[in-house]
């Protein structure tokens, strides 16, 4: 079957949507317009209809959105429901706050393992999951076929390590070392993640005077 063709920025923009109605669940609204659901999203309607025309569109004329059932599907288009292993490597600062603070199960992930190169940590846990050294990484990758690797190392073993992970079956990567990964196989994606180049982002608006545009 022939790969869905769907533009980055839309998809990037799905987890928004599926935040937002969240947040109208919890506030008990049944249904929404795209006029109103662009007015809280500060999105245009034609934005978001657009956006949704991509999935076949979800919209009823005169009705708007259902909201529980739009979040529904956008959570399945999303994959929330599924339990993709994940795999966490380089359990410092970051490893340990992502492990601990990022809602993995809510998002259609399950963290299953962590690993570290240092032999102080190993057998110590966090997150309530053991660290385990990285002699077991293969060994436990065949086992529990994880499909996603979380890297928190130094930049400087992020290539290496990436190209032995999807040798043990990984395929996609949460990239947060800082080296912007060499991936040949059209079929790994990656997932580069600078938290500074957002403060940049961010700086640069308050500098330039500019108005942004989702
Ligand atoms: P840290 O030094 O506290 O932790 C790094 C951990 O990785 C250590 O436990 C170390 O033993 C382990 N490690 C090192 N080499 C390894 C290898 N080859 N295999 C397995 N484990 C290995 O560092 P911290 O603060 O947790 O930062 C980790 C990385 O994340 C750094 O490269 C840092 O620059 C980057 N970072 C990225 C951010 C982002 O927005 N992308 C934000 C903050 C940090």
């Amino acid at each position: 079957m022939a790969k869905q063709v769907i533009s980055t920025p839309v998809i990037r923009r799905l987890p928004r949507y599926y935040r937002f109605l969240g947040d109208l669940e919890l506030e008990h609204v049944e249904r929404i317009s795209s006029r109103e659901l662009a007015q809280r999203m500060g999105l245009s309607a034609s934005q978001i209809r657009q956006d949704f025309n991509c999935f076949g569109g979800f919209g009823q004329q005169g009705y708007g959105y259902h909201v529980k059932e739009l979040r529904t599907v956008i959570g399945n288009i999303l994959g929330v429901s599924e339990q993709t292993g994940v795999i966490l490597i380089g359990a410092g600062n970051l490893g340990k706050a992502i492990a601990a603070h990022v809602d993995f199960e809510q998002r259609g992930c399950k963290l299953i393992g962590i690993f570290d190169s240092d032999p102080l940590l190993a057998g110590t846990s966090t997150a309530g999951i053991p660290i385990m050294p990285m002699e077991t990484l293969a060994s436990f990758c065949q086992l529990h076929k994880p499909s996603v690797a979380v890297l928190c190392i130094p930049k400087d073993a992020a290539q290496a390590l990436a190209d032995e992970l999807i040798a043990v079956g990984i395929g996609g990567f949460w990239n947060f070392s800082h080296f912007d990964l060499r991936i040949k196989d059209p079929n790994v994606i990656v997932e580069n993640v600078h938290l500074g180049d957002s403060l940049m982002t961010l700086a640069y608006c308050m500098h330039h005077d500019v108005e942004t545009a989702e």
